[in-house]
């Protein structure tokens, strides 16, 4: 494998050790970031806050959305990026998949037209502890565009903490397809605790299988892995 695995003391120096690789990215010409949603990338959110960082000439492109959930639902992943960045940091343009359209596979159309003219400079990723990277669960072809997902028993179960009821969690998903991650130039993957252990070993040390999604990255030439130790302990 040739990804750059750092093992960080813990969360926050995590996302300090990945908004150092977005400053660098910045200063040398990136100018579209793929973002994620889920616990794991609001310290480098914060850090990117903290930070006298400028993203009003940046563009964003969210990884996924649950499909129906509305807009203003304090768990649809557009609040979520309202909440936890643009609030504070806003972009020029920030792209998030439109879960609530009409016609689904329109809006996954709609969405690979936009990464499309949008080609992500540094895609983050966060992990499921199944190896879900966005919302691509295990099977899913590993040249797949942006699509609508079920979602898997598990993730719904992981997810349920979120919602009021297990019934409430959205059994769909749209999300950008792994075929559109890996054009992104550069991936920061970032997984903290020991529930994420079996998947990070099965990410590095597995082989690369679509049972495994995030083991896709094993083929990408510039992948950066920031664990905490809880999240390595397998490794
Ligand atoms: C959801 C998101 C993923 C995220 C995963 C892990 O399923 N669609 O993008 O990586 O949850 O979430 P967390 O970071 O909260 O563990």
């Amino acid at each position: 494998t040739i990804m750059d695995i750092k093992i960080v003391k813990d969360k926050v120096a995590g996302g300090q050790a990945a908004f150092a690789i977005i400053q660098q990215g910045i200063a040398t010409g990136a100018k579209v970031l793929g973002l994620a949603t889920g616990s794991t990338p609001i310290t480098l959110y914060q850090e990117m806050i903290k930070s006298d960082l400028d993203f009003r000439q940046l563009t964003s492109v969210n990884l996924d959305e649950y499909v129906g959930l509305p807009y203003d639902n304090p768990q649809s992943y557009h609040q979520f990026m309202q909440d936890n960045l643009f609030s504070k940091k806003p972009f020029k343009h920030s792209y998030v998949p439109e879960g609530m359209a009409a016609d689904i596979d329109q809006a996954a159309k709609d969405y690979d037209k936009i990464i499309e003219a949008n080609p992500i400079d540094i895609q983050i990723l966060g992990i499921g502890r199944n190896g879900h990277i966005g919302f691509n669960e295990p099977g899913t072809p590993f040249d797949e565009l942006t699509h609508e997902v079920r979602l898997t028993e598990s993730t719904i179960e992981a997810n349920k903490r979120f919602f009021a009821d297990e019934k409430d969690v959205p059994r769909k998903a749209i999300s950008m397809g792994i075929g559109s991650i890996m054009k992104s130039k550069q991936i920061i993957l970032m997984a903290y605790g020991s529930d994420k252990a079996d998947a990070i070993q099965a990410t590095i040390e597995g082989p690369v299988t679509t049972h495994v999604p995030a083991s896709v990255l094993q083929n990408h030439a510039n992948a950066t892995i920031i664990i905490d130790e809880a999240a390595a302990s397998k490794l």
